[in-house]
């Protein structure tokens, strides 16, 4: 049987040669694409759901971190830094593991998902909590690295895109061709320049026969990219995504008009009622961040702005394991308490009114 390879192995046609020349991979990508039947009937489309979650270390960020670090293994690298608001760290500091190299990550302090912040730990990354908002964290990762013999593993370093882009491949070749309409979260707006590109590059090789409409969506309030200019205090639930300055800005934006897409916002209270329909309808478990495409998708579709029968695709970033304690809040945002039973058959048929 066909063991998945990781995306350098399994897209080498499609990448510049120079990651290719010392692979470091755990198996990412090759991501399942889930059709989402209660959501394309909310909706009146075609939806399926690129899952992210399942790659190594649970969010995309893997599919760039096998190239960054690649090509920082390739140059001899002994170091690299991140800004993360969790889940890059997360990867970043596996990869370098993997790569037997060190890993700084400076991560905002007190906002980062514990799950995240585990895995950082876990790895073996020099963790520093920063005093200041992840778009702080950038400047300082940006600085250090420009003085000291480290490299920048964030999204601005162009080999992240490169393996990010692998997405929309696998898209296109699960589906035989690029879908109408390509939904996802945007934060720092490096996925969303990735995914443009692959999609441009697929067309333009041949391989597909068009390229999607991009709908990227913030966080109402870290929603720059919508309000046309950078927020200082920026402020979501949706912590993955709590960014005030892109660094892909102007990425974002040609993606969004040479698509002929869109870019808008949703509030905490959309993407939460949309990361409750995902775990408790269609059955898959994301964090609240992953959530911003789909809670998108379900405003636009209210307004009768989604094309009927239209194949959508929308990428859920992360796993919901990342940040649990979103789950364990009802939509009321009382806590869940188990119903607690005596370990006898009555007690628990009672319980669950079985009669
Ligand atoms: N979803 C999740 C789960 C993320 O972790 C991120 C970004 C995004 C969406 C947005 O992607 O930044 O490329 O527009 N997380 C970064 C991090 C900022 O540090 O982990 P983007």
């Amino acid at each position: 049987a066909h063991q998945w390879r990781g995306v350098i192995a399994e897209y080498a046609d499609h990448l510049p040669e120079h990651l290719t020349r010392r692979v470091v991979t755990l198996g990412e990508g090759g991501t399942p694409l889930v059709p989402a039947a209660a959501l394309s009937d909310a909706v009146g489309a075609d939806v399926r759901l690129k899952v992210e979650g399942m790659n190594p270390t649970g969010s995309f960020k893997d599919r760039g971190m096998t190239t960054a670090i690649s090509a920082a293994a390739a140059r001899g690298a002994k170091a690299v830094v991140c800004a993360s608001t969790g889940n890059t760290s997360a990867s970043a500091a596996a990869y370098a593991a993997a790569a037997g190299m060190t890993c700084a990550v400076l991560v905002p302090d007190g906002k980062i998902a514990m799950g995240k912040l585990s895995q950082a730990v876990a790895h073996g990354a020099r963790l520093l909590q920063v005093d200041g908002n992840f778009d702080d964290c950038l400047v300082a990762a940006r600085k250090l690295a420009e003085v000291h013999p480290v490299e920048l593993v964030n999204s601005v370093n162009p080999d992240r895109i490169e393996g990010q882009k692998t997405a929309s491949f696998e898209i296109v070749d699960a589906l035989g061709d690029a879908p109408d309409v390509h939904v996802l979260p945007v934060g720092n707006a490096g996925n969303i320049t990735a995914y443009w590109k692959g999609y441009d590059e697929y067309a333009a090789a041949g391989v597909s026969t068009r390229r999607p409409a991009i709908w990227g969506f913030q966080a109402a309030g870290a929603a720059p990219i919508v309000a046309g200019h950078p927020v200082t205090h920026p402020e979501t639930i949706a912590t993955a995504i709590r960014i005030g300055n892109p660094a892909s800005w102007q990425q974002a934006l040609a993606a969004r008009d040479e698509s002929g897409g869109l870019i808008e916002s949703v509030t905490d209270e959309e993407i939460l009622a949309a990361h409750r329909f995902l775990s408790s309808r269609v059955g898959v478990f994301v964090e609240p961040a992953s959530a911003a495409g789909v809670a998108g998708l379900l405003r636009l579709a209210e307004a009768g702005r989604v094309p009927a029968g239209a194949r959508i695709t929308v990428t859920v970033t992360g796993h919901g394991l990342k940040d649990p304690q979103w789950a364990l809040r009802n939509a009321d945002g009382e806590e869940v308490v188990p119903v607690r039973v005596s370990a006898d058959v009555v007690s628990i048929a009672d319980a669950l009114d079985l009669g």
